[in-house]
């Protein structure tokens, strides 16, 4: 397993990191323990959460029920210091005015929830899960700050937010003296490269660190889906996650069956293809990987070294 450092901070992170939207979801507790035994047998040293992880997500109101949060916190009992933990706050809790954004009430609320949930006194990376537009960035950060004041979060992310948006908050930091984002997590794979307009070059100029979600396209990059047949069973497109449908399409399949044979030369699966080539890029700090089961995990940490030549990468770029 290769670690990088998380931005411009000393913690060393895997290049991979196990991602829990599943959890308590469709994934139960079982099956989820398992999953994280094999990530930290790999070495993966990241696990990736959020309060609003668990059943909520698929309802017509979308909220959290901190499922995923539950399971993580009685998995780690006996080894939580081994783990560099990551939850976030700002999606929906619950129907009330406050139960979501990035209010001062709502973060110190919230954050007492999951460390309570997640059975420890501290959060390793505590991010803000999108750009809260009608909460003023300053008290976002005071709220912050005072986490990590109180010893309850040693670093702060945030998520889905564009590069002006990071710099416009970092700037905040620095001028009243809060604490400032490490890093930024944010979509990226094969199929959707909206990042290397503008986040990419913000954190490799910044040395902001950068957590990629769904690596794999939430699963469209990995060759179970095939044009005009069913969904494989137990599938996330089967069990009905809507948001992979924004990669299911005729455009995508063709893609897909390019980068296959690419994969097939060197003898990789498509998914361990697919989430090497954004290992290779060079302001990937960490690919959260969305395991479903522990194979994915020992599919994936069985490439974490595996380095591209410039060959390769200009060939994977002209599809
Ligand atoms: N910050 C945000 O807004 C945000 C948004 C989305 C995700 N995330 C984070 O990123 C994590 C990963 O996102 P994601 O779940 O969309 O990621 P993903 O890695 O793109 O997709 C995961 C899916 O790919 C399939 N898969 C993975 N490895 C495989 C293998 N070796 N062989 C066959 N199929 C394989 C599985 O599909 P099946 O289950 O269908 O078999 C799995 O559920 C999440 O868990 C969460 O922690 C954050």
């Amino acid at each position: 397993m290769i670690y990088n450092f998380l931005g411009n901070t000393g913690l060393k992170v895997s290049n991979l990191s196990l991602g829990t939207m599943a959890f308590g979801r469709w994934i139960d507790e079982k099956e989820s323990d398992r999953i994280i035994d094999a990530a930290l047998d790999s070495g993966i040293n990241v696990i990736d959460t959020a309060n609003f992880y668990g059943k909520g997500q698929d309802e017509a109101f979308r909220y959290g029920t901190g499922a995923s949060e539950e399971i993580i916190g009685r998995a780690l009992q006996g080894r939580r210091d081994k783990i560099v933990l990551a939850t976030k706050v700002g999606l929906p809790m619950g129907r009330g005015v406050n139960e979501q954004g990035l209010s001062k009430k709502h973060i110190l609320k919230q954050a007492e929830d999951s460390l309570s949930r997640l059975k420890t006194d501290y959060i390793d990376l505590y991010q803000v899960h999108r750009f809260d537009e009608n909460t003023p960035l300053e008290e976002t950060l005071e709220a912050l700050t005072t986490l990590v004041e109180q010893g309850k979060v040693r670093y702060i992310g945030c998520s889905n937010f564009a590069a002006w948006q990071i710099e416009k908050s970092r700037k905040i930091s620095k001028l009243d003296r809060l604490v400032s984002f490490v890093s930024s997590q944010s979509q990226y794979n094969l199929l959707s490269r909206e990042a290397e307009q503008e986040l990419i070059p913000y954190c490799l100029s910044e040395n902001v660190g950068l957590l990629v979600y769904s690596p794999l396209a939430r699963g469209m990059l990995t060759g179970k889906y095939a044009s005009g047949a069913d969904y494989p069973a137990g599938s996330r497109a089967a069990n009905g996650e809507k948001l992979i449908f924004q990669y299911i399409n005729d455009d995508n399949f063709k893609r897909v069956a390019k980068y296959q044979e690419i994969a097939k030369r060197y003898e990789k699966k498509m998914p361990q293809f697919a989430l090497s080539w954004i290992l290779n890029q060079p302001a990937v700090t960490t690919a959260i990987l969305g395991a479903s089961k522990v194979q994915h995990v020992t599919d994936a940490a069985a490439i974490s070294d595996w380095k591209w030549d410039t060959e390769l990468i200009q060939e994977v770029n002209n599809i």
